[in-house]
């Protein structure tokens, strides 16, 4: 198969190197992809958005599958585009996308359908939503942007005044653009977090995976969001009761919710779950594999991935069984220093000739200079995935391999999987 992946993260590098292992590939290009993706595919330079360039690319390739790694290009639509020419891709039309695209949307979805998720209000106004706030007496409080903002537009709120300011950043000064247009004022949730995955023909759904994911930039949790700075799988907590339950009450209704009332959901589900001492509950939806998620889970994936791809998009999951080992994975992110606010990039990546094979080291903001040489180009610049028999195992020899990594300004916690 001539396989086309979309993005340029580590997630995407992940994904590279499982489709690298398939038999079944031919050529597989990634657009535009890092300098870790060079090593396993041919990089094509084109963006992740540049919807109309890469259908024309697809088509001139003869394309047999296209995979879409981030959430904007299915926000846009690259789906429903690629469907209209008959180019096969795996990923949701832009319309069932709205689970991720429209916090709102996905909230009405989970009312309807009983999916148990934290009690909210919607707001267009924002004179509505500060009278709202000004008699609201259950702190914390969550506010959020109805719009994707990068996992970013999201404010635990301690009290009215920060609640304020946060309406005012989100609704006002509009921080996150247009996807602060519409506010979600929400129930704060208390518990355990884990992401939960299962891949979606629009009808079945496969077995689940689920990762738990570092979420802020400092040690012990602290300090701004990130995209997610390391993650381990499976979560310390992850029995057959767990899972019956988010299968049941979450990822089966969701599937037959989009079946029935919108349009049928192919691709990856991915369940933000808060475990509550009330159950399972979700945080958000997500259309997508996660980042860093992708780097600890695909390495326990015991199938072919393009198997597990093409009976997505060809309706047919139900035909296979999609497996996953039973080894812990870690994934530690090294990150520029300064991310997720400013950073410098363009510093010499030293050390990855030295880390042994069986470590996966995933590229992110990397690309190539004009010598030839690795570089840092982003916020998060690589991820190091370990596999091990426990969790300590695994965290013990990701750090080891740390050591051996370098470059300038290089930041990461040292507390992921401890
Ligand atoms: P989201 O972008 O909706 O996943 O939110 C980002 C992060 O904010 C989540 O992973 C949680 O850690 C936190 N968060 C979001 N909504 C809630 C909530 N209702 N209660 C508690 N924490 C939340
Ligand atoms: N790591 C969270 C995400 O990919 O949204």
């Amino acid at each position: 198969m001539k396989i086309l992946l979309v993005g340029s993260g580590g997630r995407e590098h992940a994904i590279a190197w499982k489709i690298n292992q398939s038999p079944r590939l031919e050529k597989l290009y990634v657009a535009p992809g890092n300098a870790g993706t060079r090593s396993v595919a041919t990089n094509i330079d084109i963006p992740e958005s540049d919807i109309q360039s890469l259908k024309n690319f697809a088509l001139q390739e003869e394309i047999d599958l296209t995979i879409v790694g981030p959430e904007t290009p299915l926000a846009l639509g690259i789906v429903d585009e690629f469907m209209e020419l008959g180019l096969p891709i795996f990923g949701p039309t832009a319309s069932a996308a709205r689970l991720e695209s429209s916090k709102s949307f996905a909230k009405a979805v989970m009312e309807k359908w009983s999916i148990p998720t934290g009690s909210h209000e919607v707001f267009s106004d924002p004179q509505k939503a500060v009278t709202y706030l000004e008699g609201l007496d259950t702190f914390p409080t969550v506010l959020k942007a109805d719009g994707l903002a990068a996992g970013k537009g999201v404010y635990i709120c301690q009290d009215k005044s920060e609640a304020m300011t946060a309406l005012n950043d989100l609704m006002v000064t509009k921080v996150f653009g247009d996807a602060g247009t519409t506010l979600i004022v929400e129930e704060f949730l208390d518990g355990w977090e884990l992401s939960a995955f299962a891949f979606s023909d629009g009808e079945t759904t496969s077995s689940l995976v689920a990762a738990c994911d570092y979420k802020r930039i400092g040690e012990g949790d602290t300090g701004p969001n990130t995209g997610g700075m390391g993650a381990f799988s499976p979560p310390k907590l992850w029995d057959k009761n767990l899972i019956g339950q988010i299968e049941d009450q979450v990822i089966n209704p969701i599937v037959q919710a989009m079946k029935t009332d919108h349009e049928p959901f192919v691709g990856t589900i991915f369940a933000g779950m808060m475990i509550t001492d009330k159950g399972p509950k979700v945080v958000e939806f997500n259309c997508r594999l996660g980042d860093p998620e992708t780097q600890v889970i695909l390495p326990l994936m015991k199938n072919d991935i393009l198997d597990v791809f093409t009976s997505c998009v060809n309706g047919e999951l139900k035909r296979i069984k999609v497996e996953w080992g039973k080894d812990t994975s870690v994934a530690v992110v090294l990150a520029s220093g300064g991310y997720p606010g400013g950073y410098a990039t363009g510093y010499l990546v030293n050390g990855l000739e030295a880390v042994c094979d069986s470590v996966n080291v995933f590229h992110a903001g990397t690309k190539l200079n004009s010598e030839g040489k690795i570089v840092t180009d982003g916020g998060r610049v690589l991820s190091v995935n370990t596999l091990g028999k426990n969790i300590n195992e695994a965290s013990e020899t990701a750090y080891e391999c740390i050591e051996k990594i370098n470059f300038d300004d290089m930041y990461y916690r040292k507390d992921i999987a401890k």
